[in-house]
């Protein structure tokens, strides 16, 4: 025995240095991946079974014990290395496609512009924003309306009891006030003020500021008491129609309705009436329209019907008349009111109403 280490057998150094190129080729085959599908391929080949790595270590075999444990310890400090990159590597393109996946779905909520820059905006490719659907389906309405030859008026969303409910034939404690769940608010004296839960006090105000004849329509936001489902809202829109002059009959009432209907919705669709109550209206009926969906054949909107609940209607209520001074020997006219927001959802065939106001503007986008 001397002091002196013993020289190395052949295979230890050859071995040695097969670990020193296999672990530089590797680290740069790893570097070269460009993604991350390619570097676990690339992963598998350098660092997997049947590596080369792998097999140097069935060579161990041909060394001396002595050397056996020292070029055992080479090899996996080597392949401990480039697992490290590996995985810093995976690490990095993992974050990389991440943030690339969040870009992707990102929202762009710029505001709508108008003016010189809009048009390189334009240009770029940025979408303009639209309507809502409900505002869609609102103007649809007027202009129908309006080319029927009907004028259009609004009214403020807070109202007093005597236009939402008084004059139109509902005094204090009248039960058929029970019909809208009412939202009043906080002033005084209690219960004087509310949010209007229809459209109707609109007539009242027309006809107390102009005189007949009145040939208008009323849409606006409305305010009930409900908890949203999928066919309520709390907050909603309805749109009013008031026709008062000489000699206007049921049978005018009826005509009107059905022209709306095939002029809005389509030839091939009609209408039709059935008997109901409001106070306001005398007769009242509630309308109902060919199922837009399935065009009359029955579905699951119109429940096999064919026909779908609009909204209501009826003869102004001399009552009414009285209560803004329309004198109603000479003069009867006709009402009706409907839900813009209902209308909506079944012309797009919406399962969930409340999706009008989430704001999501992967919904809204669609129409
Ligand atoms: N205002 C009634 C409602 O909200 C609808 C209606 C309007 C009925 C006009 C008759 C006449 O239910």
């Amino acid at each position: 025995m001397t002091d002196h280490a013993p020289p190395s057998s052949p295979d230890r150094t050859s071995i040695a240095e097969a670990v020193v190129s296999i672990e530089s080729d590797g680290l740069a085959r790893l570097e070269s991946a460009p993604r991350l599908a390619t570097l676990r391929e690339i992963e598998r080949d350098v660092l997997g079974k049947r590596s080369e790595l792998a097999r140097l270590h069935t060579r161990l075999g041909q060394l001396p014990s002595d050397e056996r444990r020292e070029v055992g310890a080479l090899i996996n400090a080597a392949r401990d290395r480039l697992q490290s990159r590996a995985d810093a590597l995976a690490a990095s393109f993992e974050s990389q496609e991440r943030r690339s996946r969040i870009e992707a779905e990102r929202l762009d909520l710029t505001e709508f512009m108008s003016g010189p820059l809009a048009a390189p905006l334009d240009a770029i490719g940025r979408g303009r924003g639209h309507l809502n659907l409900v505002t869609e389906t609102r103007t649809r309405l007027e202009d129908t309306f309006v080319a029927m030859g009907f004028a259009v008026a609004e009214g403020p969303e807070a109202e007093t009891d005597w236009y939402n409910f008084e004059a139109l034939n509902m005094p204090p404690a009248h039960p058929a006030r029970g019909m809208w769940d009412t939202l009043y608010l906080r002033l005084d004296p209690p219960g004087t003020v509310l949010l209007r839960t229809h459209t109707s006090p609109v007539q009242i105000r027309l006809m107390e500021s102009q005189k007949p004849p009145i040939y208008a329509v009323m849409p606006g936001r409305c305010y009930r008491r409900d908890t949203p489902d999928a066919r309520h809202l709390p907050v909603f829109h309805q749109i009013e129609g008031l026709v008062v002059d000489r000699g206007i009959t049921f049978g005018n009432l009826a005509g009107t309705i059905e022209a709306f209907t095939t002029s809005f919705f389509g030839p091939g669709m009609h209408s039709r009436l059935r008997p109901s109550y409001f106070p306001f209206t005398e007769p009242s009926a509630e309308f109902e329209v060919t199922c837009p969906i399935c065009a009359g054949a029955g579905c699951r909107t119109c429940s096999g019907s064919g026909w779908i609940e609009l909204g209501g209607c009826g003869m102004v209520d001399p009552n009414v008349f009285a209560a803004v001074g329309i004198d109603s020997e000479t003069y009867s006219g006709f009402a009706f009111g409907f839900g813009i927001d209902r209308l909506a959802q079944v012309l797009v065939g919406l399962p969930d109403m409340r999706a009008l106001l989430d704001n999501d503007v992967r919904f809204l986008a669609q129409f």
